[in-house]
């Protein structure tokens, strides 16, 4: 039998898992690591963290599978996407890296858009316009405002691939992640030689780029040694997170759509041929699916809103201990009807991407009445996460992408609760999985694939992911999502002008 790890470099932590060629886990591990915001709407991380996590819960998998090192025949690399690892020619980190929903970078967004030749031109060479959790305006915030640090760059990798190159020593980058940059001419899956040039980038910044099922490299001696592993052991190209979730989700067909609420919260499509929404409010990115795109709407603060809600706001209340803290809130909210009362939450506690695109947008609960309580409360946030995930929806079915399914997925999901409030919401059935794995399963089948245990992801896919259960809609809560939906999004237009004032004094 062989067998396949699958790496996920998250935002909270990493998480390893084992499987076999039938697609089986047989272990599995995570390692966490802190996330720093030296100023509101900067967030860092330290490329070293990752790789001590990486290290940890690879020896934990091999040792709680009990599989010798040369079963391991391959590897696969998934992460978060967008996040700078800014390295010397000595390969030394620069400063720490700056993560996909840092906001510091609005000024180097409307440089990029200028340099580009306005939004349009922009979005015919790479696909998407300039968001301030890209790699691309990142380089440049660095070149702006570090010009001393910038002098000593000699290459730019993306938080998975700094870990490969631990690994294998190999600098390489794959299309679904290198998307995310905005340097990558996503229609033919290469580097836009033309945008970096008129950035005045270097092209000899950015790593070579593969399809995710690529074999990019094999393990160093001394990688393979720690690790308990063989230096025969292959790395594939991997995933950005979303699309090795997607793939762990069997989203590698037209007609199937994924949902993840994670940190961030995202919805997912696949598509045979590279379709853009013009206003540019989704991203239109390569898929891991060799030949294939996808497009994807991401809500900066989907599980992170009810996160901050709990540990933030409810801890230290009666009923929310430590351990069950999400369980106790999510019941409470469970006794409040669909609706919350007429309370609305908008989830934009770390400004938004889709549909805004605007770094200065706020969180803010609008309704409230003295009849309202903490489980309403509660409820609010799952729903506004939830309303966030629809207005992806609405403009994927405004742009007449075909939706036959609906598969949740990520954290959140898991909550049975909120993947009702799903179904209600969207007027469609929301199917799970009978086993879910995330982004680390998909990466991990990407690596059978390059393996040649498959002939493609799509046939790995149909061999090992099977859809569990699916929660229909009821029709008296879409009902009410349906009244309620139009008003949440008016929201947002009647106060963007007060958050905009509001940073100004921040
Ligand atoms: C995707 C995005 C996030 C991160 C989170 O565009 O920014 O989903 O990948 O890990």
């Amino acid at each position: 039998m062989r067998f396949y790890l699958g790496i996920d470099v998250g935002t909270s932590g990493t998480k390893t898992l084992l499987i076999d060629e039938q697609g089986k886990v047989h272990a599995e591990a995570s390692s966490e690591y802190p996330l720093h915001q030296p100023r509101p709407g900067w967030t860092e991380q330290d490329p070293e963290d990752w790789w001590q996590a990486t290290v940890q819960s690879v020896r934990q998998v091999m040792q709680r599978s009990g599989r010798k090192p040369s079963d391991v025949r391959a590897i696969g690399l998934s992460g978060q996407m967008h996040g700078s690892v800014f390295l010397d020619k000595r390969n030394k980190v620069i400063r720490p890296a700056l993560l996909w929903n840092d906001q510091r970078t609005v000024a180097e967004c409307e440089q990029i858009t200028a340099a580009a030749g306005g939004r349009k031109a922009l979005i015919k060479m790479v696909a998407n316009p300039a968001l301030t959790g890209f790699t691309a305006p990142k380089i440049l915030w660095m070149r702006n405002h570090e010009p001393k640090k910038f002098d000593r760059l000699a290459k730019v990798l993306l938080p998975k691939d700094e870990i490969r190159r631990r690994l294998t020593g190999e600098f390489a980058s794959e299309v679904s992640d290198a998307s995310g940059t905005l340097l990558l001419d996503v229609v033919k899956r290469q580097w836009s030689k033309k945008l970096l040039g008129k950035l005045d980038l270097d092209p000899d910044l950015l790593p070579p780029v593969f399809e995710s099922e690529d074999v990019t490299g094999t393990l160093l001696p001394e990688v393979a040694e720690q690790l308990g592993l063989t230096t025969e052991c292959k790395v594939v190209g991997g995933a950005g997170d979303c699309a090795a979730g997607a793939v762990g989700n069997g989203v590698v067909r037209r007609g199937i759509l994924s949902t993840s609420v994670g940190t961030s919260g995202v919805m997912f499509v696949h598509s045979d041929q590279p379709q853009y929404d013009t206003a540019g409010r989704l991203h239109t990115f390569c898929h891991a699916v060799r030949g294939k795109w996808h497009m994807m709407g991401v809500n900066l603060t989907s599980g992170g809103s009810l996160q901050w809600w709990v540990d933030s706001v409810l801890k230290g209340l009666v009923g929310i201990d430590s351990d069950q803290r999400y369980a106790a809130a999510t019941a409470e909210a469970q006794s409040i009807a669909p609706g919350s009362g007429g309370l609305l939450f908008l989830p934009y506690l770390s400004g938004e991407r889709t549909p805004h695109a605007d770094p200065h947008a706020r969180g803010a609960f609008v309704g409230l009445n003295t009849t309202h309580g903490r489980g309403h409360m509660t409820r609010a946030v799952m729903e506004g996460v939830t309303f966030a995930l629809r207005d992806s929806l609405q403009i994927i079915r405004d742009l007449d992408v075909p939706v036959r399914e609906i598969r949740a997925s990520g954290g959140g999901s898991r909550n049975p609760l909120w993947r009702q409030m799903q179904a209600d919401a969207f007027g469609k059935k929301v199917s799970k999985l009978a086993v879910e794995q995330g982004p680390a399963y998909g990466v991990a089948l990407l690596a059978a694939v390059g393996d040649g245990a498959y002939t493609s992801i799509e046939q790995a896919c149909k061999a090992t992911i099977e859809v569990a259960d699916a929660t229909p809609p009821r029709r008296a809560a879409s009902k009410t999502y349906n009244n309620l939906f139009p008003i949440y999004q008016r929201l947002y237009q009647s106060l963007r002008a007060d958050f905009a004032d509001l940073a100004q004094l921040q």
